[in-house]
């Protein structure tokens, strides 16, 4: 990848829309955290964790994520890791970014729900100041939790539905299809949350199906299994329906061998609205412009790949008509440099 690409890339305008904010906790923040919190961890030290980093499925990912997430206590916790994301997110060129949290991860270890949601939403706030970030809160259901649990986590989030703008699904996909959360998706189309589900990571195309056909989301995180079936893929590029890649995780997790194999470009070739995303940063080697720079270099991406992937990152998100038209122009400019 030549240096004109790889500037062009990391300079362009563009959107995140497939971040868990816990999965932006570097292992020194939750070295400090735990200290802060008196929370003990089962690794002597920053090293120790990062060691702990070698995953062989979703699963084994999850299990290190939730145990790091444990020295989350205080809404104060919650704004540090939040403005730590953010501060990378800038420096990546990051306009507007789409935030995925996991209440249940934290409810059930007696947190209260107002301090994890305060936190974030008050980082983002103050990025939306300091550097006109703009951006939004996604719930995620912990779908290896009960459908009732969800509507007990929706229940909790509805004094503060105003600074959340969706609600996803994330967590073990394997024996958890989308269609486990029918009703609670349902409840959450009637308050007038915006749907979006991870679906096709490791679980078959069958979930991405229903979780289009079911739930009815407007963007399926991951999706990368749809090019198993040619009728999904087709039914994904006609409707426009977006796709939240996240190409070092897919690696880290092994849903690819290697960067070089991943579908990145077949999708986009396919006609279908792929996007490029970090998913847990912290935890798969690279922020936003990392995995840019992976994937471009390893599939010999090129000027036009990167106006489609930033064009698309803005289309596909939530932000009102206007500020999309806005933000398109920018991306329109800067690819006219
Ligand atoms: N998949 C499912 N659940 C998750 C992920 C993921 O990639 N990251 C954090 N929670
Ligand atoms: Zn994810």
């Amino acid at each position: 990848m030549d240096q004109q690409l790889r500037d062009l890339v990391c300079g362009m305008p563009k959107a995140e829309l497939h971040i868990h904010i816990e999965g932006s906790l570097e292992p020194e923040l939750i070295f400090d955290l735990a200290r802060r919190n008196g929370v003990a961890l089962s690794w002597p030290d920053v090293e120790a964790l990062r060691q702990a980093y070698s995953f062989t499925d979703l699963q084994s990912f999850l299990d290190i994520y939730y145990a790091g997430a444990s020295v989350l206590l205080t809404q104060q916790d919650f704004y540090d890791m939040t403005w730590a994301y953010l501060e990378r997110a800038h420096a990546d060129n990051v306009h507007h970014v789409e935030i995925f949290f996991d209440p249940q991860t934290h409810t059930g270890r007696g947190v209260p729900f107002a301090a994890v949601i305060d936190g974030i939403h008050g980082a983002l706030a103050d990025a939306g100041t300091r550097w006109g970030i703009s951006g939004g809160l996604i719930m995620c259901f912990l779908r290896h939790l009960s459908e009732e649990d969800a509507m007990a986590t929706l229940q909790q989030a509805l004094p503060h539905l105003e600074k959340i703008i969706g609600v996803g699904l994330d967590s073990s996909e394997h024996g958890h299809p989308p269609e486990k959360f029918t009703a609670a998706f349902a409840r959450c189309r009637e308050l007038g949350l915006h749907l979006v589900a991870h679906a096709g990571e490791e679980g078959p195309p069958a979930y991405i199906w229903s979780a289009l056909d079911v739930l009815q989301v407007e963007r399926i995180d991951h999706g990368v299994r749809c090019l198993e079936d040619p009728a999904l893929a087709e039914r994904l590029a006609s409707s426009g329906m977006a796709l939240t890649v996240c190409p070092l995780s897919n690696v880290k997790l092994r849903v690819f061998n290697e960067i070089g194999d991943h579908n990145l470009a077949q999708l986009l070739d396919a006609g279908i609205a792929a996007t490029v995303n970090s998913d847990d940063p912290a935890y798969f080697g690279g922020y936003i412009n990392d995995n840019f720079i992976a994937v471009f270099k390893a599939l010999g991406m090129d000027r036009e790949h990167a106006k489609t992937l930033a064009r698309n990152s803005f289309n596909a998100s939530f932000m009102p008509e206007h500020q999309k038209q806005a933000k398109l122009a920018e991306v329109e400019a800067w690819f006219s440099r």
